[in-house]
């Protein structure tokens, strides 16, 4: 997903008058792979709508996960029996989606992680020991609070400044503010590669080079982005790329860290245990090389498994016809909720993923969202783990409808329809 994300299929897409947009792939048929759609929910058709919270899983996740723990199961790197070894082979083979996933240069640049917040967490823990007072880290104005805290954290520590740049009422970057806070004291910026709250993509490919040539290095926040376009870390540049495997139709408690190598080579490790280490004495230890350095003790191993299968699937659909889906369904629902009276929609930047925040006069959004649930329609309501975006706009929060390969536009009819019931019941 460079940035802006296949912007000319997008446009294409929401310019097309008249067309059924959705058919790019019938997202009824691929809901037919991911069982619990299948569910009546209060004895109405589910409608998901809570994609950018976390994705459902195709059978063939499930499978891989059932199999794995049926015929695989045994601890990786350790055992010279045949068990392990294929549980090792089946891990670093999913290591290996990873990187083609992401177009690493090598399957070794991936570090597995819980997910994205244990992704930064970890490179504010260990790139961050180089970090000294009066350094300085930039975010925007639109991160998650897992781009910002890890950051307030390793400023704490250090006695460096976190400094953010701002955002415009649309809720695109404030490019010149960003250029205006870089300096020759900046260390790192931090790019959300597409705001979980808004929906924004921003231009990464640019922000990095910037970033570069502040003598700063980039770390990619891609948990809004992997699973909604292709990705490719080599374009875009970066540092440091970090996603969430649930967040891609993969399992809870996995995901992933790109390190650029010459980077990667000699960061410190951060969590002491067996398997980081190469040998160990009273002494002294000494570290693994590679991505091992970081993945102490027993790593979620049937997880990353899991993860390897969801990148086929969605590698086998193919990213950009998921994101060419999926702005479909944005645009018809955007134009969906335009129509109806008393709704502000927050966030309307030119390049968009398929995330519709909105406000409905009259009505808290958690009140909306208790209502649509009713009808079968989840959403998200709340300010998205992004509060100063949130304060930004000058709201506690947002409902928040976000898109999948398996929405369709019957769940677009059943969001609209519950937006106007809602109206009703509040009587604005
Ligand atoms: N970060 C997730 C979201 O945006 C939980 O909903």
């Amino acid at each position: 997903m460079n940035a802006p994300l296949n912007s000319s299929v997008t446009q294409r897409l929401a310019s097309a008058d008249g067309t059924d947009l959705s058919l790019v792939l019938d997202g009824r048929v691929l809901a037919e792979d991911f069982p619990i759609l299948a569910q009546a929910v209060r004895k109405r058709r589910l409608a998901y709508l809570d994609n950018g919270a976390t994705t459902q899983k195709p059978q063939v996740v499930i499978d891989a996960l059932s199999q794995f723990y049926t015929h695989s199961n045994a601890n990786i790197h350790r055992g010279v029996h045949w068990l392990s070894q294929h549980s090792t082979d089946l891990y670093e083979q999913a290591r290996t989606q990873v990187q083609r996933l992401l177009n690493a240069p090598d399957s070794q640049d991936i570090i597995y992680v819980r997910g994205t917040t244990e992704a930064i967490n970890l490179v504010a823990q260990t790139w961050g020991q180089s970090i000294q007072a009066g350094d300085e880290i930039l975010v925007t104005g639109m991160e998650h609070h897992s781009n910002i805290v890890p950051w307030q954290l390793l400023c704490a520590r250090t006695g460096a400044t976190l400094r953010h740049a701002r955002i415009t009422d649309t809720g695109e970057l404030d490019i010149a503010d960003f250029k205006a806070q870089l300096n020759s004291r900046t260390r790192l910026v931090g790019i959300a590669h597409v705001s979980n709250a808004l929906g924004t993509i921003n231009p990464v490919a640019n922000l990095v080079r910037l970033a570069h040539e502040a003598g700063a290095l980039a770390l990619v926040d891609g948990a809004q982005a992997v699973a909604h376009g292709s990705v490719d870390v080599q374009a875009l540049d970066c540092d440091f790329y970090a996603f969430s495997g649930h967040k891609i139709y993969g399992p809870t408690g996995i995901g992933a860290l790109y390190v650029r190598a010459s980077i990667l080579k000699d960061l410190p490790p951060w969590q002491g245990g067996g398997d980081m280490i190469h040998t160990v004495s009273f002494e002294g230890s000494t570290w693994a090389t590679g991505p091992q350095r970081f993945e102490a003790g027993t790593p979620h191993i049937a997880g990353a498994v899991g993860l390897g299968a969801a990148i086929q699937y969605v590698m086998d659909i193919g990213l950009d016809t998921i994101a060419a889906h999926e702005s479909a369904l944005l645009a018809r629902a955007t134009e969906a909720m335009q129509e109806i009276e008393g709704v502000r929609l927050i966030g309307t930047a030119a390049h968009k993923a398929g995330i519709l925040s909105f406000l409905v006069d009259g009505i808290h959004p958690h009140d909306l969202g208790t209502i649509l649930d009713t009808d079968g329609v989840a959403i998200r309501a709340g300010h998205h783990c992004a509060m100063p975006l949130m304060s930004h706009f000058g709201i506690p929060g947002t409902a928040r409808a976000s898109f999948a390969l398996y929405n369709n536009l019957q769940d677009v009819d059943a969001l609209v329809a519950g937006v106007r019931k809602a109206q009703k019941l509040f009587g604005v």
